[in-house]
């Protein structure tokens, strides 16, 4: 059994990460902390929850020596539309929050880090279609510029100090549980709801924008995977990962298929110009290849796992 600490449970990953873990290591050995978004009744009723501050190394240190933590999963940060409106935080935030995370983390002999990474990480330079793992990454929004640096920083941290950063190129995700929020692929979850609710949506971004996106079942077991796999399977510190690519119309077209009188309208803002910076597909063989990623979920079976979960709840 890990002793496992979740940083950033609040949001839309940790949110259902944290039960997820509880469920496979025993609900007192997984330590649920968030700072500004609040904590979902699941996360708050099902094991142990505390305020953590990432940016205050000191209740850090606390946390860590006190429950002898084994993995640290660092969610919290400020996504990429977000990061466009205050890239000063974002770079804070982003970056101090992943550096404190890593020093008290090698400190205190962690023994491993989990820290997402983006396909923010790319830019306009980078190839468009099946982007590869090892490619140019000259990205254009604060929010994809932490990413590049904070994976240099944790690879840094593994080649100085040993500590194993294990990090993936997460791609939009769609989840039923708990809504984004700041992010461009966003739309991607809010068109679910406002079909369900209203049979319409404004989406954006335009018909025809392209991105990597992965349903939440996928990325969970993605977060496992990096936590438990053998070390020896990680030929490099940083993976591509993908579940399926499509357009926002495609993504329209797929809902109206289990909702025909759903209907979409096209306003894009300044999420677009992010979104178009940003590759249309990825290249995820090496993480295939090294330790076995395999996505289960295309367009077809995550939209009606979505409908099916959303029109229950809503
Ligand atoms: N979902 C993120 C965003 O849109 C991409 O990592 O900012």
């Amino acid at each position: 059994m890990k002793r496992v600490l979740v940083i950033g449970s609040g949001g839309q990953i940790g949110s259902e990460l944290v039960p997820y873990l509880r469920k496979k290591y025993g609900k007192e050995n997984v330590i649920a902390t968030g700072r500004r978004t609040k904590l979902t009744d699941v996360v708050l009723e099902g094991g142990p929850c505390i305020y953590l501050d990432a940016l205050n190394q000191e209740s850090l240190k606390k946390v860590i020596y006190e429950n002898q933590i084994e993995h640290v999963y660092h969610m919290a940060s400020i996504l990429s539309a977000t990061g466009e409106k205050m890239p000063q935080t974002a770079w804070d935030i982003n970056m101090n929050g992943l550096i404190n995370v890593l020093e008290v983390s090698r400190r205190y002999g962690v023994e491993r880090v989990i820290w997402p990474s983006s396909i923010a990480a790319f830019g306009p330079t980078t190839p468009q279609e099946n982007a590869p793992n090892e490619t140019i990454l000259q990205p254009t929004t604060m929010y994809g510029i932490t990413k590049v640096a904070g994976e240099l920083l944790a690879e840094y941290y593994y080649k100085k100090y040993g500590l194993l950063t294990l990090s993936m190129r997460l791609p939009g995700i769609i989840s039923s549980e708990t809504q984004p929020g700041g992010g461009t692929t966003d739309y991607a979850v809010e068109i679910f709801y406002e079909a369900i609710k209203n049979k319409k949506y404004t989406c954006f971004l335009k018909e025809d924008t392209k991105l990597p996106m992965m349903y939440q079942p996928d990325c969970l077991k993605c977060h496992i995977d990096l936590a438990e796999k053998d070390e020896s399977k990680f030929k490099r510190h940083v993976y591509n990962v993908t579940g399926m690519s499509f357009t926002a119309g495609e993504l329209a077209a797929e809902i109206k298929k289990h909702i025909p009188e759903f209907t979409i309208g096209y306003k894009p803002d300044f999420r677009q110009e992010i979104a178009d910076s940003w590759p249309k597909s990825l290249d995820d063989s090496l993480a295939r290849k090294e330790w076995g990623w395999n996505p289960k979920y295309d367009l077809a079976a995550m939209t009606k796992d979505m409908l099916d979960k959303l029109s229950k709840r809503l």
